[in-house]
């Protein structure tokens, strides 16, 4: 958030400025740096899924698809939450195809939050989440994930519940910090939810990137929550397709239809022959989703001991794409927003500022992100530049 006023700007949307990847991403360019500030990996995803998608443009399928979605990709997302998670859902009143995670999220806020509805959330946050509660006329109301594991204290998390919390909004793995809820933090979740009769918003894309052995398990396969849970998640992350912004929710019938009320006003529909993509990739063999997170996992491996070189502490990260550091040992104020911006002309690499992630900024000042998505060679490169700090 800045404070500088934009005019004709709605209320709701001062002092959201523009997003700190569109000025990194921009300043990668302009220096030439190794791009490791957004999300995005540097190369494409299986032949498979690529296939299907110009199959499906070379077979006519350029027209409006139906607003739930194409019934091949709403079978292949119900036939993936069963395989994964033993979670069963209706293919006709359960599952909503959505234009990437993002639309799942505005559309489900958008539908469910009245002006004045409280939302309960871990900062660090993924940066649509506090604009869509915005947007809804809601508030959202914070709780602290801190390092090193990232975990969250109980009696803040009880605390931040009032009467007018309508929902909770989770994401697991979590985006920045790679923290990967286990079943008794989830537990815990579930059994406020439940006291205080909540609805729960799971951000799940990053479900099948885990690290270690981890396991991700999706809060509604916990008791009693199935039906309290919409649980968001999408294509772009698992098969390297972001740019394709192919998402979809999963919950009881009530719930979609109140994100897609939200939803058909948005967009309304995107991306037929992209949906079959993703239909094609979601039905790929168990093999293929193990070697996407062990791909991975070997990039961490290749870019943590290079930061740690660099003179940073670094923090665990059990899955997504990125990885924090403290830069407080390489630059003694903790300015995290300075030392990024400084970076590129520094050393040729451009990361993320977390205080971005945070409504209480100062959380997160001298924390910054690096994106280990990208190959083993733009990697190597990113380190051996960033050993000049060290130097
Ligand atoms: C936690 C989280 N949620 C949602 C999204 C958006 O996903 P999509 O590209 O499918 O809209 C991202 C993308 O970076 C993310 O990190």
């Amino acid at each position: 958030m800045t404070s500088s006023r934009v005019p004709h700007l709605t209320a709701k949307l001062q002092g959201f400025g523009t997003t700190i990847f569109a000025e990194m991403s921009a300043l990668a360019t302009a220096t030439d740096s190794v791009n490791l500030g957004q999300g995005f990996p540097d190369t494409d995803g299986p032949r498979e899924v690529l296939d299907a998608a110009i199959g499906a443009i070379n077979g006519g399928l350029n027209q409006y698809p139906p607003g739930l979605g194409l019934p091949v990709l709403r079978q292949a997302i119900v036939a993936h939450q069963q395989r994964f998670y033993g979670l069963s859902y209706d293919v006709d009143t359960e599952v909503l195809v959505t234009a990437g995670a993002t639309e799942a999220l505005a559309g489900a806020l958008l539908g469910l939050l009245d002006t004045g509805d409280e939302v309960v959330l871990f900062e660090p946050m993924y940066d649509s989440y506090q604009a869509c509660i915005a947007l809804a006329g809601a508030v959202a109301k914070p709780v602290t994930l801190r390092p090193p594991a990232y975990g969250f204290d109980v009696d803040e998390l009880r605390a931040a519940i009032t009467p007018k919390t309508k929902l909770l909004l989770i994401n697991t793995p979590h985006n920045p910090t790679g923290k990967v809820l286990d079943r008794a933090e989830l537990q815990v979740i579930a059994d406020l939810a439940i006291e205080h009769d909540l609805i729960v918003l799971t951000d799940e894309v990053y479900e099948h990137l885990v690290f270690d052995g981890t396991v991700h398990v999706p809060l509604a396969t916990l008791p009693g929550m199935r039906d309290r849970v919409l649980s968001i998640s999408s294509g772009g992350k698992t098969f390297n397709t972001t740019g394709w912004k192919i998402g979809w929710l999963c919950g009881p019938p009530e719930l979609i239809t109140a994100a897609k009320t939200a939803k058909q006003f948005l967009t309304y529909v995107n991306g037929g022959p992209f949906q079959v993509g993703i239909a094609a990739g979601l039905a790929m063999d168990q093999s293929f989703f193990q070697g996407v997170a062990a791909n991975l996992q070997a990039r961490r491996d290749q870019l943590m001991p290079g930061l740690e070189a660099a003179g940073f502490e670094v923090y665990p990260t059990h899955g997504t794409y990125f990885v924090t550091v403290d830069i407080r040992p390489v630059r003694a104020d903790g300015d995290g927003m300075a030392f990024c911006r400084d970076l590129p002309h520094r050393c040729g690499v451009v990361a993320i500022p977390n205080e971005v992630f945070y409504m209480n900024r100062h959380e997160g000042r001298h924390l910054v992100r690096f994106a280990f998505c990208k190959r083993p060679e733009v990697i190597d490169q990113a380190v051996e530049r960033l050993q000049r700090l060290a130097d």
